[in-house]
Formats: structure tokens, sequence, C-alpha cells
């Protein structure tokens, strides 16, 4: 039998019906559209599927519709301003640290919370931010660059 929720996400409120065993993932991915949340191992261990909630960067396959009652959320897709892309977008484009963009998302989602917490981050706590999000194309110092960039910039 379906429950209600409400959630936040990217600013706008929703209430929706969802299924007990529904993964927060895919409420995003299927529900609301919002595909730029990949969807890799389903088992917590390639950051693909990190969004913020409430704050914190989740794995959003292994947290249900449910549990995100009442939650605050954003993805990828609330970083853009109306200004154009985020710092950490523009970023990422400039350093060559996107490649497939498979893990993109999820980086980025994972260096702005940091950002947020830490605006001038060393790259020991910038790689430790990211060290649950897999990339196999970058070798990760381009990712790493560009969130030192934003950092910098930031100074
Ligand atoms: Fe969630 Fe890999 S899909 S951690
Ligand atoms: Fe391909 Fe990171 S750019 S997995």
């Amino acid at each position: 039998m379906k429950k209600i929720i409400n959630i936040h996400v990217n600013g706008q409120d929703y209430e929706l019906a969802v299924e007990p065993n529904k993964t927060l993932v895919d409420l995003l991915r299927t529900d609301l559209g919002l595909t730029g949340t990949k969807k890799g191992c389903e088992l917590g261990d390639c950051g693909s599927c990190t969004v913020i909630m409430d704050g914190k960067t989740i794995n959003s396959c292994l947290v249900l519709a449910v549990q995100a009652n009442n939650s605050r959320i954003q993805t990828i897709e609330g970083l853009q301003t109306e200004a154009g892309l985020h710092p950490l977008q523009q970023a990422f484009v400039e350093k060559g640290a996107i490649q497939c963009g498979f893990c993109s998302s999820g980086m980025i989602l994972s260096s702005k919370n940091l950002l947020d917490r830490n605006p001038n981050p060393s790259e020991q706590e910038i790689r430790e931010a990211v060290s649950g999000n897999l990339c196999r194309c970058t070798g990760y110092q381009k990712i790493v660059d560009a969130v030192a960039d934003v950092g910098n910039k930031k100074k």
C-alpha cells in the first residue's frame, strides 16, 4: 500500500504517494524526472546516486523514499542558478574533470557540501570529501583541481 510523503526538492514542495520499498534515487529519477542523479551499484559503493539531504550527502540508493518524508533534498538540477552553471559545474568543465560524466553529479554535490562547510579546503580535505564517489575515467586529480580552484576563488 502506498504511503503519502511530503518532500522538498530543489526549492519545490511535493506531496507524493510512494511504495514502501521505493528508494529515494528511484523517486527522484522516475517520479520527479531528475535523472541527473545516477544509479550505479545500488549498494552504497559508487556514490553516483549522491544527493544532499538536510545538509548532509547521502547515497540515495540506500534511503527509502518514505525515510525522506519531510526532508529537504538538493540534486544536481538544483545547483544551476539564473546566471548559469554553478561555479563548481563550471570549474569541472574548465578543468577537464568530466569525461563520461557518470560520477559528476555525485562528485559535484559532495564537493559542494564540503565547500559549504569549508570554503577553502586542502587537497587532502577535498580527497576525503569525495572519497565515497568513484570515478573510473579522470584519475581524480582534475576533480581535486576543479574543487580547489573554486575554493581559491572564494578566498
Ligand atoms: Fe548508490 Fe552506487 S548507486 S552508491
Ligand atoms: Fe567517468 Fe567519472 S568521469 S566515471
